[in-house]
């Protein structure tokens, strides 16, 4: 099987001064997902490993510099799942640093989906890196909250999805939500057919956007289901994107990869950060434009 994975840093817009910062994390992420599989790593210890140098950087919102709520306070979600049909996810966390590796380590037990003050006692007796949720806020994102009262509504996400060199997919997602969301609110990111999917006979998915606008046209499935009869990822990853704006208002976009390791991504945004590698590729491809 032919290693394969792509992230995205979010449908969104993205100013020229944002540029270079997109390509780089992005890359970044890549990178760290690539070397997980070209040494013989899972799919999603290459997805976990990406979607935590996404967390770090401040450009895109999940973990450190994610987006504030109506509370002014960083509230995370973020989910994976395997090709077996295996998942985990967290919603409305504070205080964690890599909601994503908290996501995976709940993957094969139950309960799945955590939430909340839950979620926080899990990752804390387990390990996980915990900090003040005060740590998590990026003094541009405190600007941005404090001045631009009327912004209600500018949902972004990060993800990736990976297919190892055993034939195994798997998809992940992370974010902050929304722009001054009400605490509280959970979005796609962290719902299994909305915000990712992953079956290793068809492809996986990681979508970003109006969390409100993809769960009700479950939009991670909808992309895998277009990827029957073989039909290209980057086809699938348009009719998904189509389909959503033909039933809802609202901006999305959405990775794949599908079970032979060709890569496809669609978004309705001015922009959405994406990289990719492959076999064969001498450097990560990377862009914010398509
Ligand atoms: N897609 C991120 C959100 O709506 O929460």
């Amino acid at each position: 099987m032919t290693p394969t994975i792509i992230v995205h840093g979010g449908a969104k817009t993205i100013t020229d001064d944002k540029v270079a910062a997109n390509n780089a994390g992005c890359t970044a992420a890549v990178e760290a997902g690539w070397a997980v599989l070209i040494s013989g790593g899972t799919a999603a210890e290459a997805v976990e490993a990406a979607i935590r140098v996404l967390e770090a950087d401040q450009t895109f919102n999940a973990s450190l510099g994610a987006t504030l709520n109506s509370d002014g306070e960083v509230e995370l979600d973020a989910a994976i799942m395997e090709g077996s049909l295996s998942w985990g996810a967290v919603a409305a966390v504070q205080g964690i640093r890599h909601p994503i590796s908290i996501a995976r380590q709940i993957m094969d037990d139950k309960p799945r989906l955590l939430v909340a003050r839950g979620a926080e006692r899990f990752a804390a007796d387990n390990g996980a890196e915990m900090c003040k949720k005060e740590d998590l806020i990026a003094e541009e994102q405190l600007e941005q909250w404090k001045e631009d009262q009327k912004v209600i509504d500018r949902p972004n996400t990060v993800g990736c999805v990976a297919l190892d060199a055993s034939g195994i997919l798997a998809a992940g997602t992370s974010t902050g939500g929304t722009t001054k969301q009400q605490q509280g609110r959970v979005g796609d990111t962290a719902l299994v057919g909305c915000g990712l999917y992953a079956d290793n006979k068809i492809g996986g998915c990681s979508t970003t956007g109006d969390g409100e606008s993809i769960i009700p046209v479950v939009l991670a499935k909808t992309a895998i289901d277009f990827l029957s009869g073989d039909r290209h990822p980057d086809e699938a990853a348009q009719m998904a994107i189509d389909a959503l704006a033909s039933k809802v208002k609202g901006e999305a976009g959405c990775i794949l990869i599908d079970r032979q390791g060709r890569v496809g991504w669609a978004y309705n945004s001015s922009h959405m950060a994406c990289a990719y590698m492959t076999v064969g590729q001498d450097k990560v491809a990377a862009f914010t434009q398509k």
